[in-house]
C-alpha cells in the first residue's frame, strides 16, 4: 500500500487527531488502502466490543411529519406519500413480538407527528418499561422542547437519536426550509445530553452540497458533543422530493467515514444502517468490517413498511420481523461475528 497513506492512518490511530489535510487524504483514499483503514477501525471495535453486534428493533411509528426537509420522502409536501400512524396498542404488539424474538432495545422512530402528545409518548414508554424491565427504549421523534425531552426521560426512555444532518450552517439551510435551524438542532442535542440520555447524532453521506469542509465541521461538532451513538448512511434520493435528481452518496465514502468515526470515538455505538444495506446488498456486512457494531432491523408491521419511505428502494419492506432477525444473524455469522443479546448500552453508561 501507499506508505504516505499508511503513515497518516497509523498516526491517526495513535493520536486520534485529524487535520483538514489528513481528512482530505482519507476521503480520497484508494479502495486498496481503505482495506487497511477498515482493518485498523475493526481492531478498535473488537478491542471494545469483541466480535459482537448489538441489535435494535426499529418501530416506525408514524410517517406523518410537520417538517419539509428537502431530502426526505415523508416531508409534508409530498402529496404522494401514503400516511399511517400506529396507535399505542399496535406499537406494543411490535414490542411484544420483538421481545419474543430476543430484542432488548426498541427504537420508536417517526416523523414529527403532532398526534402523539407528550402524554401519549410518556404512556407508551412507561408501558414498555413496565412490561419489559430488561429492555432499553430509544426515541427518535425529532425536535422537542427541553421539558418534553425531560418528561420522556422521566417516563423511562434511555436513549434519543436525532441526526444533526450537517454541522455547517449554510449547508443546513440548503437541506431544510427556513423554519428549521441548525442552532435549534444543536440545542436539542445538548439538552438531551444534559438530561442524561445516551444521545445519537449523525449525517447522511453524500447529501446534496456536502463537501470536505462540511464533513470537517461535522467531525468538530461531534468532538464537542461527544455522542454515545452516531448514525451515518449514504444519502439516497427519493423520487418525490426536490432532491430527486441528485446522485446517491457513495458506499466507499460511507465506509471511510464509519472507520474514521470508530477510530476517533472508540466506544461509540455505530450502526451499519439500512440505507447502507439499500445502497449495496453487502453494505451492512461491509459496514461492520469497517468498524460498525450495531444493526437496526425493522419491527414495524409489514403492512406499513413501504409507507415509511424516506428514500427509494428501501430493503426489507416485505419481510416479517422474524425473517430479518434470522437473515441478520446469518449475515453476522458469515463474517465471523455474533449477535449480542444484551441491551447494548454505551460502555460508559450504567443506568440504575
Ligand atoms: N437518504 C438517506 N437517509 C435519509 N434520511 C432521511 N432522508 C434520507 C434519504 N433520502 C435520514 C436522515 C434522518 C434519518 C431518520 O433518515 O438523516 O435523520
Ligand atoms: Fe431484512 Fe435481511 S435483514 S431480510
Amino acid at each position: 500500500m501507499d506508505d504516505h497513506m499508511k503513515n497518516i492512518i497509523d498516526r491517526f490511530c495513535d493520536t486520534k487527531e485529524l487535520s483538514r489535510e489528513d481528512l482530505h487524504a482519507l476521503l480520497n483514499i484508494s479502495e486498496e488502502d481503505r482495506e487497511y483503514l477498515s482493518l485498523r477501525a475493526r481492531e478498535k471495535s473488537i478491542s471494545v466490543f469483541g466480535k459482537k453486534i448489538y441489535l435494535r428493533g426499529l418501530i416506525e411509528i408514524s410517517c406523518y411529519c410537520k417538517n419539509d426537509c428537502y431530502y426526505c420522502g415523508i416531508r409534508r409536501s409530498n402529496k404522494n406519500a401514503e400516511r399511517y400512524r400506529l396507535i399505542p396498542e399496535e406499537i406494543m404488539s411490535c414490542v411484544d413480538m420483538g421481545h419474543e424474538l430476543g430484542f432488548r432495545t426498541f427504537v420508536l422512530q417517526g416523523g414529527e407527528d403532532v398526534w402523539y402528545t407528550d402524554d401519549i409518548i410518556c404512556s407508551i414508554v412507561e408501558s414498555i418499561k413496565k412490561k419489559y424491565a430488561d429492555s432499553a427504549v430509544t426515541l427518535s421523534l425529532g425536535e422537542k422542547s427541553y421539558e418534553s425531552y425531560k418528561r420522556f426521560y422521566d417516563s423511562g426512555a434511555d436513549r434519543y437519536l436525532l441526526r444533526h444532518e450537517t454541522a455547517d450552517k449554510a449547508h443546513y439551510s440548503m437541506l431544510h426550509p427556513k423554519d428549521m435551524s441548525l442552532d435549534n438542532r444543536k440545542e436539542c442535542l445538548y439538552n438531551l445530553k444534559k438530561i442524561g440520555y445516551q444521545v445519537g447524532c449523525g449525517i447522511m453521506v453524500g447529501s446534496p452540497y456536502q463537501s470536505e469542509d462540511t464533513i470537517y465541521e461535522d467531525i468538530a461538532f461531534m468532538r464537542d458533543l461527544q455522542p454515545h451513538m452516531i448514525g451515518i448512511g449514504p444519502f439516497i434520493h427519493h423520487k418525490d422530493t426536490p432532491f430527486a435528481n441528485f446522485e446517491n452518496g457513495s458506499i466507499h465514502t460511507t465506509l471511510v467515514l464509519l472507520s474514521i468515526l470508530r477510530i476517533m470515538f472508540e466506544k461509540v455505538l455505530l450502526p451499519a444502517t439500512t440505507a447502507l444495506g439499500t445502497a449495496d446488498p453487502m453494505g451492512r456486512e461491509k459496514g461492520i468490517l469497517a468498524g460498525a457494531n450495531v444493526l437496526m432491523p425493522n419491527l414495524s408491521p409489514v403492512s406499513v413498511r413501504k409507507k415509511y419511505s424516506l428514500y427509494d428502494n428501501k430493503i426489507c419492506t416485505g419481510e416479517e420481523a422474524a425473517e430479518c432477525r434470522s437473515c441478520l444473524e446469518n449475515r453476522i455469522r458469515s463474517i465471523g461475528y455474533e449477535v449480542d443479546n444484551g441491551r447494548g448500552d454505551h460502555p460508559d453508561i450504567e443506568r440504575s
